[in-house]
């Protein structure tokens, strides 16, 4: 019985030392290959004026604090079970040139990449999709070329693709519909081709969506008004999306910035979109859109801030709920088919400092005693009392003018 146990307690320490050196020796090992996969990236690297890698030479397997890979600039570890091993690599606006090494994809701690505003050039190395614990692949404000690779999609922890701001080719791939855990989707200001993929509309955390002048086609799907938990959405500047808005979008109770100017949408503006209580920016301007403001729009956009629905073919007339919109910094509604008379409530909005009515058929019978032009006067930010620059006013394109008396 005795002996049993102490069999058994030696088998225990025998297997526990199995596990700990198991443990620890691929540990070391795997150090030492972050620090030849960093030299890789660095090798890659054909230009860097600021210096910003000079830190980042061999430790030649010493393993003192002083000399750790950890150390070097842009180079974090935090993992408290993996000590050593390299989970973010963030070297942003630093000037580099060159390109992307795939050596990257042996980092398998890393869990934030921000390599943007950079100036590196070449593809997006397709094998960024190994990398097993990624969250964040921030990439932005750099020449990338080629196209979003579909092995990204292999991304069951990725939260962020910040790809803003390159030369990048082809579609988006259909299957980032995978990736359940992205929150920041940003594609803006590349080269791409075709359209909007509709699986989008299942990525139930996103948050933010940026396809700003990305030279997409086809249209925006309605499944995207599935996208329960969407802040900001744009997609303006695609001259060739088309289609119209979709009346789903309405369905997206935390948006609070959409902007689809400049478009190519056709269609009606839906009633939906006024029902988004959290918007503060509604920019749909330059669109061969139709419709009409709702009576009640300033109660039911109580945080909007700016308003650009200008050159949409808006008809009807400016309802006095305006007035109710208390946020409104810019009104531009220059360039539809507006009738009536300017509500003299826009005289409430003390934080208007843009508004731009020219190009309608506005009831025109505007000089500096109108009640309009006298409520403007008491359009001011801070309380500060304003006075109108009448000379703006005739084109009625008014900003707030302060003019000290
Ligand atoms: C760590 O490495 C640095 C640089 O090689 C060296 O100067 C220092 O003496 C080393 N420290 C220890 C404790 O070994
Ligand atoms: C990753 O590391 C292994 C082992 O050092 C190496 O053979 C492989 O080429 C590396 N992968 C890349 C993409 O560099
Ligand atoms: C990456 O860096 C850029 C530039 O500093 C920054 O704007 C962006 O928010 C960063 N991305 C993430 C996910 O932190
Ligand atoms: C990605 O999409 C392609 C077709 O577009 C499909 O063949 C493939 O199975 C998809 N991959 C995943 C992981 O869903
Ligand atoms: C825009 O997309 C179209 C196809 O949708 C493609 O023919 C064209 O080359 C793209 N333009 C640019 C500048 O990438
Ligand atoms: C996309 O990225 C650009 C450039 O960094 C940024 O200005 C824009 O706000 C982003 N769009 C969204 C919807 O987050
Ligand atoms: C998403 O939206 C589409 C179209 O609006 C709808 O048919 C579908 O049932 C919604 N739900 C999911 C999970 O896609
Ligand atoms: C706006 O919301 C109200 C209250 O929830 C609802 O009755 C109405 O049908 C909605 N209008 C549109 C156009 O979605
Ligand atoms: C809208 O403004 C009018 C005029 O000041 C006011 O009488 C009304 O109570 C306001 N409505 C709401 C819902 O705030
Ligand atoms: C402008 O403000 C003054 C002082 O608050 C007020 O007496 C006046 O009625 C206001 N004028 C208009 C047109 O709202």
């Amino acid at each position: 019985m005795g002996r049993g146990s102490e069999m058994h307690g030696q088998c225990l320490f025998i297997i526990v030392f199995l596990i700990h050196s198991v443990h620890v020796l691929p540990g070391c090992i795997a150090q030492s290959s972050d620090e030849q996969t960093l030299l890789a990236f660095k090798a890659a690297i054909s230009g860097d004026p600021n210096g910003v890698l000079d830190t980042w030479v061999t430790t030649k397997g010493s393993m003192n604090a002083t000399d750790s890979i950890c150390r070097w600039r842009g180079v974090s570890c935090q993992s408290r079970q993996h000590p050593g091993r390299v989970t973010a690599l963030e070297l942003m606006s630093s000037n580099l040139m060159g390109v992307i090494s795939p050596s990257l994809s042996n980092l398998s701690f890393l869990h934030t990449l921000n390599l943007s505003g950079n100036r590196l050039t070449g593809g997006i190395p397709s094998e960024l999709g190994q990398l097993p614990r990624i969250w964040v692949i921030s990439l932005g404000g750099n020449s990338l070329i080629g196209n979003i690779p579909v092995s990204l999609t292999n991304c069951a922890r990725l939260t962020h693709l910040e790809l803003p701001r390159n030369g990048l080719h082809g579609e988006i791939p259909a299957n980032f519909s995978n990736c359940r855990e992205l929150r920041v989707f940003n594609i803006s200001a590349n080269s791409l081709s075709g359209g909007i993929p509709a699986s989008f509309g299942s990525l139930s955390k996103l948050e933010f969506l940026g396809l700003h002048r990305s030279n997409l086609t086809g249209g925006i799907p309605p499944s995207l008004g599935n996208m329960s938990s969407l802040l900001a959405f744009d997609a303006s500047e695609n001259s060739n999306l088309g289609g119209s808005i979709p009346d789903t979008l309405g369905r997206l109770t935390k948006l609070n910035f959409l902007r689809l100017a400049f478009a190519g949408l056709g269609g009606a503006i839906p009633f939906s979109l006024y029902n988004i209580s959290s918007l503060t920016v509604l920019d749909l301007g330059n669109n061969d859109l139709s419709g009409m403001l709702p009576p009640d729009f300033g109660i039911t956009l109580p945080r909007i801030q700016f308003l650009n629905l200008y050159n949409c073919r808006l008809q009807g007339s400016i309802p006095p709920s305006i007035g109710n919109a208390t946020k409104l910094r810019r009104i531009q509604l220059q360039s539809n088919g507006l009738q009536g008379i300017v509500p003299p409530d826009i005289g409430r909005l003390k934080d208007l400092d843009k508004l731009n009515l020219q190009f309608n058929q506005l009831e025109d019978k505007w000089d500096k005693d109108c009640p309009l032009m006298a409520a403007l006067g008491n359009c001011s930010a801070n309380g500060k009392s304003t006075r109108v620059s009448f000379a703006v006013f005739s084109i009625f394109e008014w900003h707030r003018h302060q003019v000290a008396r």
